[in-house]
């Protein structure tokens, strides 16, 4: 076994043993197949190449201190990928084809799960792509669904510290009636020149308003939004955003702990009087937000003076991650043990 440095890695690719592929053919979605090969053998006009039929998800595995390894709530971003084979025309995969697959690239890579209490995870990246020829603008009638694992450390390196994020009124990532609230490739791509400019500016994202009237709050680049004020906790709802497991997640918590969760839209004044504000999804986990800068406008929304993660968030982020490790009772049945 190569020495894994647990403890630092970063958000990115490591090479693991095999991943697992099903291919949808005639009608069919055949049975998981496992590959040791990282490339996949693809027709020069296929449709996830020129037409952008491709769908993504995201989701974890953890060690638990019993040196079990938990999935969290994979049967969510089943449904989820489902919902964007809907949105962009693409063969709907079963929920039990999708766990299957899930479940043994886990299992046949369990030796890249880091240990309990190394604060990295078993990031799990499913794919489905339009794999079949078309010239013209048609969806696909073949497509290849696969999985693979990489070990991962925080997304954002500063890991659970507040950083600043930036609102640039000159990009949107996706439209109110478009493919936003679907985890497809084209809404990344759509991304990348305002997160580039972001970075370049010293901020961790870019926090996204609605597109049509630039007036209330949409998401991150790579994760939902969420506020606190008045023990309530307050994250947008909009046409144009994902539906974040984790935020999902993070409501029923909050619930849990006697706040109030509402779901609605967030005017962007409305920043200026939150106590805490964070990003939320499987990559992020809780990314505390030190400061919103709308930067068109010279305008700062502050919700950390000492840079410290506010109470709230902390105990949010807390309550998570002992239950995606099991170290608290699992009593929504959010977790699948790999046995
Ligand atoms: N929003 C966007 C645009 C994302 O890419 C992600 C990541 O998956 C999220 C939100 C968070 O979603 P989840 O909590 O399901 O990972
Ligand atoms: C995730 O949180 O799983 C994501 O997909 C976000 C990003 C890496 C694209």
């Amino acid at each position: 076994m190569e020495n894994i440095d647990w403890g630092n890695l970063s958000f990115g690719y490591m090479k693991t043993d095999c991943n697992v592929r099903s291919y949808f053919r005639d009608g069919q979605w055949s049975e998981p197949q496992v590959s040791t090969s990282e490339m996949i053998d693809l027709h020069m006009a296929a449709t996830c190449l020129h037409y952008g039929q491709e769908s993504f998800e995201g989701l974890k595995a953890f060690t638990g201190k019993d040196g079990k390894i938990r999935i969290f709530r994979m049967r969510e971003n089943a449904l989820r990928m489902q919902s964007s084979c809907r949105g962009i025309m693409m063969a709907e995969l079963p929920v039990e084809i999708f766990e299957k697959c899930v479940v043994e690239a886990v299992k046949q890579n369990s030796r890249f799960v880091p240990p309990y209490g190394s604060g990295a995870s078993l990031y799990i990246r499913p794919l489905l792509i339009g794999t079949s020829a078309q010239v013209g603008v048609k969806p696909a009638n073949e497509y290849l669904f696969l999985v693979f694992v990489t070990p991962v450390g925080p997304y954002f390196k500063e890991g659970f510290k507040t950083t600043p994020v930036g609102i640039f009124r000159e990009y949107d990532r996706a439209a109110p009636l478009g493919t936003g609230t679907y985890k497809v490739g084209g809404n990344y791509a759509a991304s990348l020149i305002a997160g580039n400019k972001a970075h370049e500016k010293g901020y961790s994202a870019v926090l996204y308003l609605d597109a049509k009237e630039k007036k209330y709050v949409d998401e991150c680049g790579p994760a939902n939004f969420f506020g606190i004020k008045n023990n309530t906790y307050i994250t947008p709802a909009s046409t144009s955003i994902l539906q974040s497991i984790t935020n999902k997640s993070l409501m029923q918590l909050a619930k849990d702990m006697g706040m109030k969760v509402e779901q609605r839209q967030v005017p962007i004044e409305e920043l200026a009087t939150f106590e805490e504000a964070g990003m939320c999804g499987t990559a992020a986990v809780i990314s505390p937000i030190q400061r919103v800068d709308d930067v068109n406008e010279n305008k700062s929304y502050v919700f950390s003076k000492d840079g410290k993660a506010g109470e709230v968030s902390t105990k949010l982020y807390n309550k998570l991650k002992a239950i995606q490790c099991g170290d608290e009772p699992d009593v929504y049945g959010w977790v699948t043990l790999v046995e």
